[in-house]
């Protein structure tokens, strides 16, 4: 019988996934609740046949130079811009995400986002919880109305569709931008007219990011896209931080270009902009998005189903983000 594989684990997982993966490999588990440190990173994937990362591990060209054994990357989020794709494919190392079981989950929280810093739910919290509520007035707390507003969705993908779905139970009017327009039968399905970036910007009382972060999108709303935002208008980013430039962001909000934002996501996570901290219409969650228990259970379970695909059964993995390695 051939030896089990090798596998490194950044973090340990929920159960349903290391159930799987105890059966079948030899894991070494990085069992501190904290990002494993470059140096052991380095250190552990040489003698490792595959590799389970997070969003918080970059494997960049010179972990991967060290994993002279390995046979796959499958990284345990939809994401995957903390692996370089280039340098893995030259390798032939197939690299898997997590796609389709976080769709919900994630457009759920964004939904949470949205109607959280319209109707400033959390500020009321805390106001309530500092003792303040007197009675009702009038005037207190008053928030915008989501009911009927226009959304602006950029990256109509899976999340994007996902978000969308929801918003037509609000009545709302759904506008999009992607790299790429949907077909026309897809449009009514959801619901969605397509835009240019400047039009979605325009006319968006609400703009929601879920794009992939990648070379097009990398500050993608910045000075410029603020400038041309209404100012009452809100942000929502649970996406990937870097999308959105955080200074520029922070510059909107102090001049009042825009009304607020709701964020799960930051350009330097875990830091998040000082100025940010002090603003009650900044809704900082952190990085929750897919963070439900149904949800991590079956992501787990996919990475481990990727990882057995490849290691164990030799097989073509099923979430494989560079297929181009078989060709
Ligand atoms: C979370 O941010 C993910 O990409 O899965
Ligand atoms: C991710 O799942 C997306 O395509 O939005």
């Amino acid at each position: 019988m051939n030896a089990r594989p090798k596998v490194l684990l950044t973090r340990t997982l929920p159960a349903q996934g290391m159930d799987l993966l105890e059966g079948h490999c030899d894991l070494d588990v990085n069992r501190e609740d904290r990002v494993m440190s470059r140096e052991a990173l380095k250190e552990k994937i040489k003698d490792k046949d595959g590799l389970i990362c997070l969003l918080t591990d970059t494997i960049d060209a010179a972990i991967i130079a060290r994993a002279l054994r390995l046979k796959i990357i499958a990284n345990y989020a939809v994401g995957f811009n903390n692996i370089d794709l280039v340098e893995a494919s030259k390798r032939k190392i197939p690299v898997t995400n997590t796609p389709d079981v976080l769709t919900e989950a994630t457009a759920d929280l964004t939904f949470g986002l949205l109607i959280s810093i319209a109707r400033r739910i959390v500020e009321a919290d805390r106001f309530l919880h500092a003792g303040r509520f007197k009675g009702w007035a009038p005037e207190l707390l008053l928030g915008a109305d989501i009911y009927g507003k226009i959304l602006g969705i950029i990256g109509m993908g899976r999340i994007g569709r996902a978000v969308a779905k929801r918003a037509r139970g609000f009545d709302m009017k759904i506008i999009y931008n992607d790299a790429q327009r949907l077909p026309a039968t897809l449009e009514s399905e959801y619901g969605a007219q397509y835009r240019t970036l400047r039009e979605l910007l325009r006319e968006s009382d609400f703009v929601s990011i879920h794009a992939p972060l990648n070379d097009r999108t990398h500050h993608l709303i910045s000075d410029n896209e603020f400038r041309i935002m209404k100012n009452t208008a809100y942000l929502v980013n649970a996406a990937r931080g870097t999308i959105v430039d955080e200074k520029a962001l922070v510059k909107a909000l102090e001049e009042k270009e825009i009304a607020g934002c709701g964020l799960d996501v930051y350009e330097n996570e875990p830091s998040v902009a000082a100025e940010l901290l002090h603003m009650p219409n900044a809704l900082l969650v952190p990085h929750i998005g897919s963070a439900s228990i149904e949800t991590r259970a079956k992501m787990s379970l996919m990475v481990a189903e990727n990882i057995v695909a490849v290691l164990v059964n030799h097989k073509r993995p099923a979430n494989i983000v560079n297929p181009d390695i078989y060709d």
